[in-house]
């Protein structure tokens, strides 16, 4: 187990074109991180210079307080478990499992010990005599966590792990991932681009975008109170609503939507900003905001609802199913303590 400290990390493939700026994070020691964010915004980088794949542009990376910059990957104690599994075809799982610690010149007896306690946690003691071909993905999947596991290492690094798998298995494979932490304890670091992961599966979420880092919190943090709006449409599905509109004697104005904010005191008159609002937050059939009916999709347990107000497309979340006509008029209310406000000048939250 392990803590990992990253110092003003920055990288650049190409001269002076960063691809992570700045990157400041400490993980404590037993922690699940989930890394997240669109693809290309630098997930895969900042894994594999701490794996030691890629080499630092600027800044440091310590693992368990010690410098590792030029430590080779072998060296530093760590095991990555990648979107495409990496197996050996021609070996059968056992030998598939065994084959780093045979490389590290472990005696055939604690190999041996090594594999059966990770065949034993991953349940995939019947499949150790078959080859690769012979499993299903996510039995595949399961064998590459296996190869992690029997190496006993400080860190884990998750690239995607599971978006080879069909939805169905990777929800399972996620509840398995996190149970296996939370028997290994072990010092995680998963990459995804799914916010579904990263709410569900990490202690703290790291939001970047282009190579910055936009919010670290629990999931609840980043969900309940955005740091901008990047992170308010990033994370929860669908995605939290915005209206661009006007500060007026403490209300918020827009085409079609005035909201009395009760902060005549607070807030500045002329101020522009955006509304976020969730679109669980919204109620139907009640209040004064007057919209129009775009499209109902029925889910069974709920129902999404796409709205026009004014010149602004909202999406609703309706915990029950109702079936509404194109074109009809109905009216909303934002739940008033479910709404937030970025300033539209500098993208931060404005307190209400
Ligand atoms: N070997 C390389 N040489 C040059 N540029 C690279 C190299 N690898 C990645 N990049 C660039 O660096 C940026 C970050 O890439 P990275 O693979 O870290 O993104 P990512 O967040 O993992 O994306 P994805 O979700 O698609 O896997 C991208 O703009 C990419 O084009
Ligand atoms: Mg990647």
């Amino acid at each position: 187990m392990a803590t990992v400290r990253l110092q003003k990390i920055n990288k650049a493939y190409i001269k002076d074109q960063l691809v992570v700026k700045n990157f400041d994070l400490d993980i404590n020691d037993g922690e699940f991180i989930v890394l997240v964010g669109p693809s290309g915004c630098g997930k895969s980088t900042i894994l594999r210079m701490i794996a030691g794949l890629e080499e630092i542009t600027d800044g440091k990376i310590f693992i368990d307080g010690k410098l590792v910059n030029n430590l080779p990957p072998k060296d530093r104690d760590i095991a990555m478990v990648f979107q495409n599994y990496a197996l050996y075809p021609h070996m059968n799982v056992y030998k598939n499992l065994a084959f780093g610690l045979k490389l590290r010149k472990y005696s055939t007896q604690e190999i041996d010990e090594r594999v059966k306690r990770a065949a034993n946690i991953l349940e995939i003691g019947k499949y150790l005599e078959k080859k690769p071909k012979e499993l299903s993905g996510g039995e595949r999947q399961r064998v590459a966590l296996g190869r992690a596991i029997v190496r006993n290492p400080k860190v884990f690094l998750f690239d995607e792990p599971l978006s080879n798998l069909d939805a169905k298995l990777r929800v399972q494979m996620r509840a398995e991932i996190k149970k296996l932490h939370r028997e290994l304890r072990t010092t995680m670091i998963y990459v995804t681009h799914d916010q579904i992961e990263a709410m569900t599966m990490g202690d703290r979420i790291v939001i970047l975008k282009d190579g910055e880092i936009k919010q670290v919190g629990s999931p609840m943090e980043v969900y309940q109170r955005p740091a901008n709006k990047f992170v308010g449409s990033f994370i929860g599905s669908p995605a939290m609503n915005f209206i661009d509109g006007i500060i007026k004697n403490g209300e918020f104005i827009a085409p079609g939507v005035n909201i009395d904010l009760n902060a005549k005191d607070r807030l500045t008159d002329g101020l522009e900003v955006s509304l976020g609002i969730r679109p669980e937050n919204i109620a139907i059939n009640q209040g004064n905001i007057e919209a129009i009916v775009i499209v109902t999709e029925p889910l069974g347990s709920d129902t999404i609802i796409h709205v026009q107000i004014g010149k602004a497309s909202i999406v609703i979340k309706h915990p029950s199913l109702t079936i509404l006509q194109t074109g009809e008029k109905i009216t909303l209310q934002f739940e008033s303590d479910k709404i937030a406000l970025f300033d539209k000048a500098t993208d931060e939250p404005v307190d209400i």
